[in-house]
């Protein structure tokens, strides 16, 4: 009943009490929804691409000349083009509780209330990119620089969410050079690796749609070479995994663990999308993949300096805690 006699400035006091002044079990939910539903808007982004529906809406940004919203003339792809786009408000809702998530812990914890307003200014950034590749009519170098964006986008989020569970950078390194350096390297190869896989796209079958023109690039020959960082890779991260094990490093090992598995699904689905005549659905599992590795690989380079938990979020959520416990026996 208190809520209902509450002025409106008692509630938004109440609220702002009621949010996050240390890294707890609400911060690190809303970190795994922002990483969760940047990847899932990758997949759905390829599916328009896959199923040529990228210009499903004509225009942008509104669906057509007169409409807002997709109309029966344009078919299937209209809905799966103004599905995709009604997504943004989706994560744009999430990049705003993120966002008052961590407002609290803004000086304390300036690298996740900083990663929040870059993860929310991603979103922006990434419709008008969206909406100019439409009006260029899908330039295949356009698309790549709209899915790019999107890599980076969700390697912020990876590393809000490692930076939760870890707390702030430190620039001590806790893992030997050499262990350092190789994994530098496997980033470096995931990076290429990603830039290549972009470019073949471009010259391929699904680089807008069925109209679009391509970059001009053989096919055959940018396939092949995508392929070589990829094999570089995954030799390095195994080098990474049987490293991290004997140094013992944790959680570097269990973060180059799972990057191997990704590269593993990641170069088999490449081998037989290429065999199979990219069939649509592995495409798009190849698209997903390609995140799941940025997301591992960038863990793998925050552990190399990773701190534990600030003590003062320690003790405050213990404090917290117990404050809690007398309040209930109350
Ligand atoms: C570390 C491993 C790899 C990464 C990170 C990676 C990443 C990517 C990315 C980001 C794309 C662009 C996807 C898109 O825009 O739809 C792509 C496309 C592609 N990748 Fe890979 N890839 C890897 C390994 C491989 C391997 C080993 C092959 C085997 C030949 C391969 C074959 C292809 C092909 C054929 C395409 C073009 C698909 C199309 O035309 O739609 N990839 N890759």
């Amino acid at each position: 009943m208190k809520g209902l006699t509450s002025s409106p400035r008692q509630i938004v006091s109440n609220f702002w009490q009621w949010l996050p002044t240390v890294v707890d079990r609400r911060v690190r939910a809303i970190a795994w929804v922002t990483l969760t539903i940047q990847i899932v808007v990758v997949g759905t982004g390829g599916a328009v691409r896959l199923t040529g529906s990228g210009l499903g809406c004509p225009t942008w940004p509104r669906c057509t000349v007169t409409s807002v919203v997709s109309t029966p003339e344009l078919g299937i792809h209209g809905v799966i083009e103004f599905a995709n786009r009604l997504l943004t408000f989706v994560i744009a809702l999430i990049a705003v509780v993120a966002f008052l998530y961590v407002v609290r812990l803004r000086r304390r914890r300036r690298d996740l209330f900083g990663l929040s307003i870059a993860i929310g200014a991603g979103i922006p950034a990434q419709a008008v990119l969206g909406g100019i590749t439409v009006l260029t009519g899908l330039d295949p170098w356009l698309v790549g620089a709209h899915f790019l964006l999107s890599t980076v986008i969700v390697m912020l989020s990876a590393i809000f969410l490692v930076r939760a569970y870890y707390g702030a950078a430190t620039h001590r390194r806790v893992a030997p050079r050499w262990f350092a350096q190789l994994s530098y390297l496997a980033a470096a190869l995931v990076t290429v690796a990603v830039l290549l896989g972009i470019v073949t796209t471009g010259s391929g079958p699904h680089a807008g749609d069925i109209n679009t023109p391509r970059n001009g690039l053989n096919s055959e020959v940018i396939q092949l070479v995508h392929s070589y960082p990829a094999y570089l890779l995954l030799a390095v991260t195994i080098l990474l995994v049987l490293g991290a094990r004997r140094l013992k490093l944790e959680p570097a090992r269990s973060y180059a663990g799972m990057l191997l598995l990704v590269e593993v699904g990641q170069v088999v689905i490449g081998i037989v999308q290429a065999r199979l005549g990219l069939p649509i659905a592995l495409v798009n599992i190849h698209l997903v993949l390609a995140c799941l590795l940025v997301t591992a690989m960038t863990a793998v380079i925050l552990s190399l300096s990773l701190a534990p938990l600030h003590e003062r979020d320690l003790s405050s959520n213990r404090n917290r805690a117990a404050t809690r416990v007398s309040e209930l026996r109350r």
